[in-house]
């Protein structure tokens, strides 16, 4: 049997056994606004009330609203105000003695060795009291701003945090456990973060300034970055950083933090092993590369894999892999690599599966194409906010691209391309969930039909904030990649983890 080529046309939808009265698995709503919430309806004015007051006859308020006051800071530098006087007179002293053309032809620890010299010779004239471990707090302090990410260094140095969001010097938000919380992080001017800013970037050849404000890079370490700088940014130069978590979480960490049941999991391991072509849909942050990291980890190590990034994330265990990575345009404004070229191009090196870390664009077309034509097991994550949203934004990504194809042609390829979609989604706790594991099952006129073979249900939410929920099965007995499943020797496997779904 080979599952290579794939029938485009219409699949009919296998009759899922279904216990009586059960209704066809429906697509999660989105939750209905609350009431009491929002714009309140408009009423007509009463007889002799006083007409609404104007923007003019307002008197402006300048204080922050009060939920701004309270604003939660986490505090990760603990220093004193003191302790940044000592370290501003020094570091004056500092850059008024140093050669920073010279420092900058060092190597890291020459350069470090220079400063240090400096600095102990400064501490010494201007008779600053310190003890010796305050002394090389001081200086590594010190060399971070001059040769390192200055502030930025102990947020990177945490494994815990993953997104760093920086609004201009005197504002830093972190993401800590699925929530965004202020830092009392501060640089000491726009300038200052401004010139981390550059020499972040230009690690990759690149610049950012006024001319050329905007600018993606990536820090040594792997971490994902986001310049823009005034006067695109109002408030200073943004930066923001989706830092690279160096132990990737896996399938079984999901379950360990409750995004997937452990039947769950095992369904999703069987989808990976069988060589179902999945798209992982869901929001920003939402969890879809680390999703499609841990399915990743379900190919066969005899499988050639080529995955094409727009900056490198995944971590493929096996050892047959190819990485590529798309390139921006230059300063001058060509030498561009689309994420198009790349997986056009993935076609002629004889790939067994292609991953995309994200489609975003026409690409959507040729990952269609290569499911479609043998290169079964492909992935790729897209921003949705459910798997339908998915799917109709892959044809629109098509229709967009410039492909002149009938509607009804472009779903023609999606149901036969795409076998499955796992839809992300970060809750209002901050914790992210797989919401549900969705099969494509076919066409009914224009219509894709789309099957839950399980879902979250969220019942509420308990005394911390948590929200509370399952992972349920819809009642299928046997999803659509069953056939596969059996191809693979997993037939059993599938048989009771679908058991093992909470009904
Ligand atoms: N199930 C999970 N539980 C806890 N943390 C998670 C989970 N999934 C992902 N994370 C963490 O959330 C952060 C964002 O994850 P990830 O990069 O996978 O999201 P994404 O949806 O690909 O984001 P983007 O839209 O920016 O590409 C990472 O730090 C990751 O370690
Ligand atoms: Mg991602």
């Amino acid at each position: 049997m080979s599952f290579g080529k794939r029938s485009a046309t219409a699949r009919q939808p296998q009759p899922a056994p279904r216990p009586a009265g059960q209704a066809p698995a429906a697509q999660p709503k989105p939750p209905a606004r609350p009431q009491g919430q929002g714009t309140p309806p408009k009423q007509p004015p009463k007889p002799g009330a006083q007409p609404p007051r104007t923007a003019a006859s307002k008197p402006v308020d300048l204080k922050p609203p009060p939920d701004m006051e309270a604003e939660k800071i986490h505090k990760v530098d603990t220093r004193s105000e003191e302790y940044y006087a000592t370290k501003t007179t020094i570091f004056n002293a500092l850059i008024d003695t140093i050669d920073l053309g010279q420092l900058a032809q060092l190597d890291a620890a020459s350069a470090r060795e220079e400063i240090r010299d400096i600095v102990v010779e400064i501490i010494s004239i201007k008779n600053v009291v310190m003890s010796i471990s305050e002394q090389e707090h001081l200086l590594d302090d010190i060399c971070n701003d001059v040769l390192g990410y200055g502030p930025l260094e102990p947020l990177l140095a945490r494994d815990d945090i993953a997104d760093i969001m920086v609004n201009g010097a005197d504002t830093t938000y972190i993401e800590v456990n699925g929530k965004i919380e202020r830092t009392n992080i501060r640089f000491r001017d726009n300038a200052q973060l401004m010139n981390i800013c550059q020499r972040i970037v230009s690690q990759v050849g690149r610049r950012v300034d006024e001319s050329s404000p905007i600018c993606d890079a990536r820090l040594l370490d792997g971490s994902r970055v986001n310049v823009i700088a005034p006067p695109l940014a109002i408030d200073g130069p943004t930066l923001t950083i989706r830092k690279f978590k160096k132990d990737k979480l896996r399938l079984a960490d999901l379950v360990k933090f409750n995004s997937i049941s452990e039947a769950g999991a095992e369904i999703l391991r069987i989808i990976g092993h069988s060589r179902c072509n999945v798209l992982i849909s869901g929001g920003t942050g939402s969890g879809k590369t680390t999703l499609l990291n841990c399915l990743t980890g379900f190919i066969d190590p005899t499988e050639r894999v080529i995955t094409c990034e727009d900056s490198a994330e995944l971590q493929l265990q096996q050892p047959h892999v190819v990485r590529l990575e798309t390139r921006p345009p230059n300063i001058e404004g060509s030498g561009e690599v689309s994420m198009r070229d790349l997986v056009k191009n993935c076609l002629r090196m004889r790939p067994e599966r292609i991953i995309v870390g994200e489609v975003r664009g026409p690409e959507a077309f040729d990952l269609l194409q290569a499911m479609n034509t043998g290169h079964d097991g492909s992935m790729g994550t897209l921003h949705a906010n459910s798997p339908r949203e998915a799917l109709s934004r892959v044809e629109s990504m098509i229709t967009m691209g410039g492909f002149s194809l009938p509607a009804k042609t472009i779903r023609e390829m999606i149901v036969g391309s795409i076998d499955v979609v796992v839809q992300a989604s970060r809750l209002r706790d901050g914790s992210r969930r797989i919401m549900c594991v969705t099969e494509v099952m076919g066409l009914e006129g224009d219509t894709i039909i789309l099957q839950d073979v399980l879902k979250f249900e969220m019942d509420g939410e308990d005394e911390d904030g948590k929200v509370s929920g399952r992972h349920r099965g819809t009642g299928i007995g046997r999803p659509r990649f069953w056939e596969r499943a059996s191809y693979f020797n997993l037939e059993r496997d599938l048989a009771s983890a679908i058991d093992a779904l909470d009904a």
